[in-house]
């Protein structure tokens, strides 16, 4: 049986070697309790502390500004309360602090403070928001030092990212909101700055903003911005809202924002003010929200990853970006397209890539789309020897197995047995796919001259790949 003087021995010990300050008063306001972390938290000695009346140590206290007299008179916890402070060195100090009644056989007997510092980890938040505020976030202006791009820069033909681009005109026309859906590489931000440059906020300020790049608390400082002594900034410092006032704001991948701050952002842009965290003042704003997400907005909705308020807020237009697997057609299209682009830029004259290679790029499926085609053209032509036509050897293992396994799916799918009985319709069915996805194959996803070889019309075609739901 240990006694009681050999248990208090092991909690100075332990008090003495915890992080979290710890400061207990009896029901007379003597501190009975004090340790090392909260003498240097507060800029005492342990000794001036310990023992003495509270308010004779602190005279500039009294029952409504200290924490703990006033727990001890109310009885009433205060929890997770962030205080700021010059301690007796005049040093800024910021804690967290939990002070609780300490009761005995039902009876008050005191109350204890615990406060763990942040000072520091407040500082490195404060260098971080800095940094994110001048260097890492983008602030597309239009003054061209960051690339601006315009319609113009989105290449593609075929109906899907057709369909696409017209939705973004018409969306440039208006200052509704926007989601743009695509997976990654599709040209979500080309779209988002295509509509900007082409709105009548187009000279207004840009600013883009990745939401899965920062914790809630800081991506909340970020967009709204903070008031001197809240805790989560030090200084007055306007969010991004304000900065794009006018403008547009790009919420780059909301699905990664968390349930509670999209419950704040819909309120901003439901009353058209913002308030800062920590402040009082409402700020009436003027900013277009255009949002992406890459993950399909149907399933976001129904794993409840974004609040349905928030989305059919934002979602007024939706473009939705099909990845390239779903555009074979543009891929012939871009591939020149991004020929050129680095002939220019790397001072080459490449007249494009092999039959063999094209078809291989029809088959891949580009995970990265057009990011990943991009990045695989400027890779071959950076270790092009002078060769005219790029072939299999400039490109990467992997995009020419993939396209043999594509290639021999299509090749042995035809299996009719004579022997059983088939329904004619599945018959014929399996015979036009097979063939529509040679056809297919053989003209590198160009629709008009698939056609050509099965001999029908190009919107017969078109019909058919979409009955069939084939890619192309
Ligand atoms: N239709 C297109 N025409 C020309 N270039 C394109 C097109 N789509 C994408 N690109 C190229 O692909 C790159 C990637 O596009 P972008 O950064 O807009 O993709 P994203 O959809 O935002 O991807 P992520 O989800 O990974 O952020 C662009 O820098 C651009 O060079
Ligand atoms: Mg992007």
């Amino acid at each position: 049986m240990v006694t009681k003087n050999v248990l208090m021995t092991i909690l100075k010990n332990i008090l003495d070697a915890i992080d979290e300050g710890i400061h207990v008063i009896d029901k007379n306001g003597f501190t009975i309790l004090y340790n090392h972390a909260m003498a240097e938290l507060e800029g005492m000695k342990v000794d001036e502390v310990l023992g003495h009346k509270f308010l004779s140590v602190f005279p500039d206290l009294d029952y409504q500004t200290s924490t703990l007299l006033q727990v001890l008179q109310t009885e009433k916890p205060i929890l997770d309360q962030s205080q700021t402070y010059l301690n007796k060195q005049k040093k800024k100090i910021m804690t967290i602090n939990s002070t609780i009644p300490l009761y005995v056989n039902n009876q008050k007997i005191g109350a204890v403070e615990i406060a763990k510092n942040i000072t520091r980890i407040k500082d490195l938040s404060d260098e971080i928001m800095r940094l994110q505020q001048t260097i890492s976030k983008p602030v597309y202006r239009s003054d061209g030092k960051i690339p601006r791009y315009t319609f113009e820069d989105l290449k593609g033909q075929s109906p899907g990212f057709q369909k696409a681009i017209k939705m973004a005109k018409r969306a440039a026309k208006t200052s509704s909101s926007v989601l743009v859906y695509g997976e990654t590489g599709t040209g979500k931000e080309l779209f988002v700055q295509g509509i900007h440059y082409n709105s009548s906020r187009g000279k207004n300020p840009f600013i883009a903003q990745n939401c899965a790049a920062f914790p809630e608390s800081l991506l909340e400082s970020i967009l709204f911005g903070t008031t001197k002594g809240s805790f989560t900034g030090a200084v007055d410092r306007p969010g991004i809202f304000e900065q794009a006032n006018g403008g547009t704001i790009l919420l780059d991948e909301i699905n990664s924002m968390g349930l509670q701050l999209q419950a704040k952002l819909l309120r901003v842009l439901q009353e058209g003010y913002v308030r800062r965290v920590g402040g009082l003042k409402d700020i009436p704003i003027d900013v277009r929200i255009i949002a992406t997400t890459n993950e399909d907005p149907q399933s976001l909705l129904e794993y409840g990853k974004i609040r349905k308020d928030l989305y059919y807020r934002i979602n007024v237009v939706n473009v939705t970006i099909p990845p390239l697997r779903e555009r074979k057609d543009d891929i012939p299209l871009l591939t020149d397209y991004f020929i050129t682009k680095f002939n220019d830029r790397l001072d080459l004259t490449v007249a494009g890539v092999t039959d063999q290679c094209l078809r291989a790029f029809t088959l891949y499926p580009w995970p990265g789309n057009v990011r990943e085609l991009e990045n695989a053209i400027e890779g071959a032509m950076n270790l092009s020897l002078g060769e005219k036509w790029l072939d299999e050897d400039c490109f990467p293992d992997y995009v020419f197995r993939e396209a043999e396994k594509k290639f021999a799916e299509t090749q042995n799918n035809l299996h009719i047995s004579l022997d059983e009985f088939l329904d004619l319709n599945e018959v014929m069915e399996k015979v036009e796919t097979t063939y529509i996805k040679k056809a297919m194959l053989s003209s590198s996803g160009n629709i008009s001259q698939a056609a050509q070889r099965l001999g029908i019309k190009r919107q017969t075609l078109q019909h058919k790949l979409k009955k069939y739901r084939l890619e192309h």
